[in-house]
C-alpha cells in the first residue's frame, strides 16, 4: 500500500470526508443555533468531522512534501504518545514536591526526570522545564533579570533578532528599551569592536544573544570582558539551535560565559511545542529571580503533557543526537553549495553558508521573498519569506530561509539536498510548471516518510492517529 494511503486508513477511521461548504461554517458566518440551546449534534458532528478531515490532510500534504522551515521538526512516537496521554487533563503549580494541587506524584517523577536530562544534556546547574514556550521562556527571563525602563542589548529584527526583542514583542511587553548591536551583514555576525563601544556607552544591564535567523555563533567570549566591565549579564536566545548546541555542534553558550539560556524545544531540538530555561551561575539572586519566573511570573500549569514529552525528547537526544546535529549542519551546508551551484545567491557564501541548520537565501531575482515562498509552496517546497540585512518591509522582505532539522530527521542527506536544490532551480530558473514538481517533490518524498534518531526509528513521522476509529455521530 502506498505510503500516504497507508496514512489515510490508519487515520481517517473509514469515515467520509465533509465537503467544504463555500460561505459555510469556518468562513465567519455567525453560529445558526439558538445562543439559549444546544447546537444540533449532526450539525457539530460534521464540524468535527471537517477539522479531522483538514488536520489528516495536513498531515498527507506535509507527508508529501519538502518541509523546510528552520523552526519546525518532527516529534518522535513515544513523545507523540505523550502529548495525548491523561497529563494533558492536569494541573500543577510550583516545583515537585511542592505543589498547590493534589494528584502530582507522578508528575513530580516525570518532571524531576526532565530536570535531570537537562542540566544533563547542557551541561549546567539549573533547570525549569515549566515555560510553555520560546516567548514565554523569553517573558520569563525578562520578568527576572529586568525591570521596566533597563536597557537590554539586542540584534535587529532585520539582522535576524526574534520579535521577542521588539517594542510590539516581549521587550515592549515587559517596557525595556532595546539597545542594538552593530551589525557585520557580511560575516552575518555581530560586529564586535563597534558594538563593545555600543555597550561602553550605553551600559545595558542584560544582553540577549540569539536569532531566528541563525547562521553562525555569536562571539560570546569576545565580548564576555565588556559586559563584565559594564556588570552585564549576558542571555542567550537558543531557540533555533538547542539541538545544535545539545548535539555538540555548535557554540557552547552556558560555557562561554552565558548565565541564562531560554529556548524553545521544538525546532532543531525534536521535541513538543514547549519552552525551557537552563541556567549555569552560583548567583544566589540570579537563581532565586530565574526560579520565580516561569511560574508564577509568566505560567500558572505547565502543560505537562509538554512536559513530559520534552523528557522523552531530551533523552532521546543524550542518545542520537550528536549524530543527527551534525548532519542537520552537514544538510545545509550541502544544499547551501548545490543552490550557488545552480544561480541561488545564498548569503555567507564564503564563510561556508552556515555553521547551523539555517541558510539565507537572496531571492530578488528570482521575484523577491514573498512571491518566491508563495511559488516553492505550490510547488511542494515549505520555506518562509524572510527578512535580510538592509531590508525594511517584513511584508516584501528579499530573502528566504531554508532549513535542514525536519529533512534530516527523515533521513535525508546530502545526496538528497542536492536533489532539493534542483527541484528549485527547475522551478525559479527554467519555468518549470509548479504541478510538475509537485509532483516530483512528493515522488522523491515518498522514500523519506519515517522518523530518523529516536526510539522506535523507522514508524511513520507523518502519522495521524486516529483514536475512536469512527466519525462522530
Ligand atoms: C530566536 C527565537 N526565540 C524565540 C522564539 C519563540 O518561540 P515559540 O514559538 O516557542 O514561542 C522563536 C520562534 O521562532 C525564535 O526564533
Amino acid at each position: 500500500m502506498a505510503k500516504t494511503a497507508r496514512n489515510r486508513a490508519r487515520g481517517a477511521g473509514g469515515s467520509a470526508r465533509v465537503p467544504v461548504e463555500k460561505g459555510g461554517w469556518g468562513s465567519n458566518r455567525p453560529v445558526t443555533a439558538s445562543p439559549l440551546g444546544d447546537a444540533p449534534v449532526r450539525e457539530m458532528g460534521e464540524m468535527v468531522e471537517r477539522i479531522r478531515s483538514a488536520a489528516q490532510r495536513h498531515s498527507e500534504r506535509f507527508e508529501l512534501a519538502l518541509p523546510l522551515i528552520a523552526s519546525e521538526n518532527l516529534l518522535s512516537p513515544y513523545a507523540k504518545e505523550l502529548l495525548i496521554s491523561d497529563l494533558h487533563s492536569r494541573y500543577a503549580e510550583g516545583l515537585p514536591g511542592e505543589r498547590y494541587y493534589e494528584g502530582n506524584e507522578q508528575v513530580d517523577e516525570i518532571e524531576r526526570i526532565c530536570l535531570d536530562l537537562a542540566k544533563k544534556l547542557f551541561r549546567c546547574n539549573w533547570a525549569d522545564v515549566r515555560p510553555i514556550s520560546g516567548t514565554v521562556a523569553n517573558l520569563a527571563v525578562l520578568k527576572a533579570l529586568a525591570e521596566a525602563g533597563d536597557l537590554v542589548g539586542t540584534a535587529r529584527l532585520s539582522e535576524g533578532a526574534h520579535i521577542s526583542s521588539a517594542s510590539f514583542g516581549a521587550f515592549g511587553l515587559r517596557s525595556v528599551k532595546p539597545v542594538h548591536y552593530a551589525w557585520d551583514a557580511e560575516r552575518m555576525t555581530i560586529d564586535v569592536p563597534k558594538t563593545r563601544a555600543i555597550l561602553r556607552e550605553a551600559r545595558p544591564k542584560l544582553c540577549l544573544f540569539g536569532l531566528s535567523l541563525f547562521l553562525f555563533p555569536l562571539p560570546l567570549k569576545e565580548l564576555e570582558p565588556t559586559l563584565q566591565e559594564i556588570g552585564a549579564l549576558a542571555w542567550y536566545d537558543a531557540a533555533h539551535v538547542l539541538g545544535l548546541i545539545a548535539g555538540g555542534v555548535f557554540q557552547d553558550p552556558l560555557h562561554e560565559g552565558v548565565q541564562v539560556m531560554s529556548a524553545s524545544t521544538h525546532k532543531t531540538l525534536p521535541g513538543p511545542q514547549h519552552g525551557i530555561l537552563l541556567a549555569q551561575t552560583q548567583d544566589p539572586e540570579v537563581l532565586k529571580r530565574l526560579t520565580g519566573a516561569a511560574f508564577p511570573g509568566v505560567t500558572s500549569n505547565h502543560h505537562l503533557h509538554a512536559m513530559a514529552a520534552l523528557g522523552v525528547s531530551l533523552a532521546e537526544h543524550l542518545a542520537f543526537g550528536r549524530a543527527y546535529a551534525r548532519q542537520v549542519v552537514a544538510n545545509a551546508q550541502a544544499l547551501g553549495a548545490a543552490l550557488e551551484a545552480r544561480g541561488f545567491e545564498v548569503l555567507a557564501s564564503g564563510l561556508g553558508y552556515t555553521k547551523s541548520h539555517t541558510l539565507a537565501v537572496r531571492v530578488a531575482r528570482e521575484g523577491g521573498g514573498a512571491e518566491v515562498a508563495r511559488r516553492l509552496s505550490a510547488a511542494g517546497i515549505i520555506t518562509n519569506k524572510n527578512l535580510l540585512p538592509g531590508d525594511t518591509s517584513p511584508k516584501n522582505p528579499q530573502g528566504i530561509r531554508l532549513g535542514t532539522p525536519e529533512v534530516t530527521r527523515v533521513g535525508m542527506r546530502e545526496k538528497e539536498m542536492a536533489r532539493i536544490a534542483e527541484l528549485m532551480d527547475g522551478l525559479l530558473h527554467h519555468d518549470r510548471p509548479a504541478e510538475t514538481v509537485r509532483e516530483e517533490v512528493a515522488s522523491f518524498k515518498r522514500d523519506f516518510t519515517n522518523v530518523h534518531y529516536c526510539f522506535a526509528a523507522g514508524e511513520a513521522a507523518y502519522r495521524y492517529y486516529d483514536l475512536v476509529g469512527r466519525p462522530p455521530a
